[in-house]
């Protein structure tokens, strides 16, 4: 995990009942605003992805994975793909349909924009379910890429994502219960 991983924890905003009960919402907009808590997680994201070997791309999921992916991205010096939620990118897209801890959603990419064969590493803030990142995962196949690893700033361990994910590779830098 990262270098200071106690301090990042506590830039993580718990706000418990929202967007409502019984959910826990993990907040990282103080984490974002914090420029070396920051750098922090985009160097220990960096860590892992040279421990996985070799990406082409980093493909982040909209919206907090967009915030995460592209920093990232720029700290690689490889190029980012946004999969977007339905209805933001022009025809044609190919849709993945998933459901949420709460709530349902789609993402979207269009055909073409991962070269065939393209080193995906997927990143997103947290990993609750799996819903997202399986849906995510599942998009960046079915447009050519091959996912090489999937990449989370805080997993909740409590909620199954990581059996949602079970043959992939998972990467975690904070984890706690649910
Ligand atoms: C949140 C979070 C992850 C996802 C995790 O995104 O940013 O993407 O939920 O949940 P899961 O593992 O159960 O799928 P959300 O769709 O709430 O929206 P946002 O990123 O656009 O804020
Ligand atoms: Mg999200």
């Amino acid at each position: 995990g990262p270098a200071r991983a106690a301090e990042i924890r506590s830039l993580i905003r718990d706000v418990p009942d929202y967007p409502h009960p019984p959910v826990v919402f993990r907040d990282i907009t103080p984490l974002l605003a914090d420029g070396p808590a920051l750098t922090d997680v985009v160097d220990a994201f960096a860590g892992l992805v040279d421990a996985d070997g070799g990406v082409d791309v980093v493909a982040g999921m909209e919206a907090r994975g967009f915030l995460l992916g592209a920093p990232l991205a720029t700290r690689l010096g490889v190029g980012f793909v946004p999969l977007r939620k339905a209805g933001k990118l022009p025809p044609p897209v190919v849709r993945e349909d998933y459901a949420l801890e709460y709530g349902t959603a789609s993402i979207e990419l269009r055909h073409g924009t991962l070269a065939p064969g393209s080193r995906v590493l997927l990143v997103d803030d947290v990993l609750a379910t799996g819903g997202t990142a399986q849906a995510a995962a599942s998009l960046v196949e079915r447009c050519g890429g091959h996912v090489v690893a999937l990449a989370f700033l805080l997993e909740l361990a409590g909620l199954g994502g990581r059996d949602r994910l079970a043959g992939r590779t998972v990467e975690t830098l904070l984890r706690v219960e649910s």
